[in-house]
């Protein structure tokens, strides 16, 4: 059986609450106005339309009293180890004055808080100014591209089509359509995929033109970006007919991504030969791809987690809580099968980052 991922443990029927109406009516009239729009436009109101969209409304979605927990929201170990692998990364570059550590989606700072004290940290939200160009440093991305909105398309035997959003009956319906952008149908025929009869696929072009702008803005450095995704072929090959389009809610996932319009996370698997060849485009070398369990020890999670327990020695709950942590972050069927891809601008490959070199266990 194919492992889910975390994110989506447990399955609920969809829910009943079609979601904010002041938001459903801007949406709506943007349909009228114009026709069906992309599911990329209808997830971008959802999520980010100022003082309604999901994650313009609370700073908490991501946490134990939210809809779903990142691994930053978990326990400080994980933030530990990461910032462990970002201190090399510094040293590897040589230490510059203007080093810094731009985190893109950095929610409520969290990883930020566990770097080291002084190091220079500029969080970038989805409403954030355009933040400088040319720094030496690391680009962090944590649960970043999979909250970026998608596209959906359909394979046909005449080519592929574009799944929309229409309004008909009172609700926001599926409608198809042409595709809305020619890097839809280059999405796949570069990487020589095609799309079933009757399959739908997400396309992340956002993802590409993220890499673009990290490209250009980091002069040198490193891109580190933890996620859950697949290769192309688990994700649009026969085992996955459908999209990996979902929502969260409650610590619950559905398929009703239409619904709850504001009230739900809408979240999408990163593509991740997509974000490699998209790297590549935009000036990086992909220095390495590995789970991220294997990351974690790697870059010296068992330390962290040795130093912490003994901390803890006459804490009961503390020391659960740790070693709770610790189990789910390793947990091959969720947190420990997300990917941590780790990109280099004018940087040597070798000898290679500690992240990326296994350790023995
Ligand atoms: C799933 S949350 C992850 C938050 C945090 N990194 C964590 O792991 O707890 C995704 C985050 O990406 C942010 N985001 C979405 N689109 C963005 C954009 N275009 N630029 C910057 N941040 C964005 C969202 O607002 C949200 O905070």
């Amino acid at each position: 059986m194919r492992a889910e991922p975390f994110r989506s443990i447990v399955v609920t029927p969809p829910a009943d609450d079609p979601g904010e109406p002041r938001l459903i009516e801007l949406i709506r009239a943007e349909i009228d106005a114009s026709g069906p729009i992309t599911f990329a436009r209808f997830i971008e109101r959802a999520l980010y339309e100022p003082g309604l969209g999901y994650y313009a409304t609370s700073a908490e979605r991501m946490t134990r009293a939210g809809d779903f927990v990142t691994a930053p929201e978990l326990h400080p170990i994980f933030g530990q180890t990461v910032a462990r692998q970002i201190d090399e990364m510094r040293q590897r570059l040589g230490s510059p004055a203007d080093f810094t550590v731009r985190e893109y989606g950095a929610g409520r700072r969290t990883l930020g808080k566990a770097l080291p004290a002084g190091m220079p940290y500029e969080p970038v939200e989805f409403d954030s100014a355009r933040p400088r160009t040319s720094f030496p440093g690391v680009v962090l991305a944590n649960e970043f591209l999979d909250a970026l909105p998608v596209h959906r398309v359909v394979g046909r035997s005449a080519g592929l089509r574009e799944l929309r959003v229409g309004w008909s009956d009172g609700r926001f319906v599926e409608v198809e359509a042409d595709l809305s952008d020619d890097r839809l149908a280059t999405w796949f025929e570069s990487r020589h995929i095609r799309v079933a009869d009757g399959n739908v696929a997400d396309v992340n072009l956002q993802m590409l033109d993220w890499l673009q702008q990290v490209g250009h803005d980091l002069a040198r450095g490193y891109a580190l970006i933890l996620d859950y995704g697949k290769p192309a072929e688990l994700l649009y090959g026969p085992e996955r007919p459908t999209s990996t389009l979902r929502a969260f809610r409650g610590q619950h996932v559905s398929s009703n991504v239409l619904g709850g319009v504001g009230h739900q996370d809408l979240t999408a698997d990163v593509d991740l030969d997509a974000l490699a060849d998209g790297a590549v485009a935009a000036g990086f070398d992909v220095l390495g791809r590995v789970t991220q369990a294997q990351f974690l020890l790697n870059a010296g999670l068992d330390e962290l987690y040795a130093a912490a327990r003994a901390q803890a020695d006459n804490d009961w709950d503390r020391a659960l809580n740790l070693r709770a942590a610790v189990r789910r972050l390793l947990d091959s069927s969720g947190l420990g099968a997300y990917a941590v891809v780790i990109l280099g601008k004018g940087v040597d490959a070798e000898p290679p980052l500690s992240g990326l070199v296994k350790r023995a266990v």
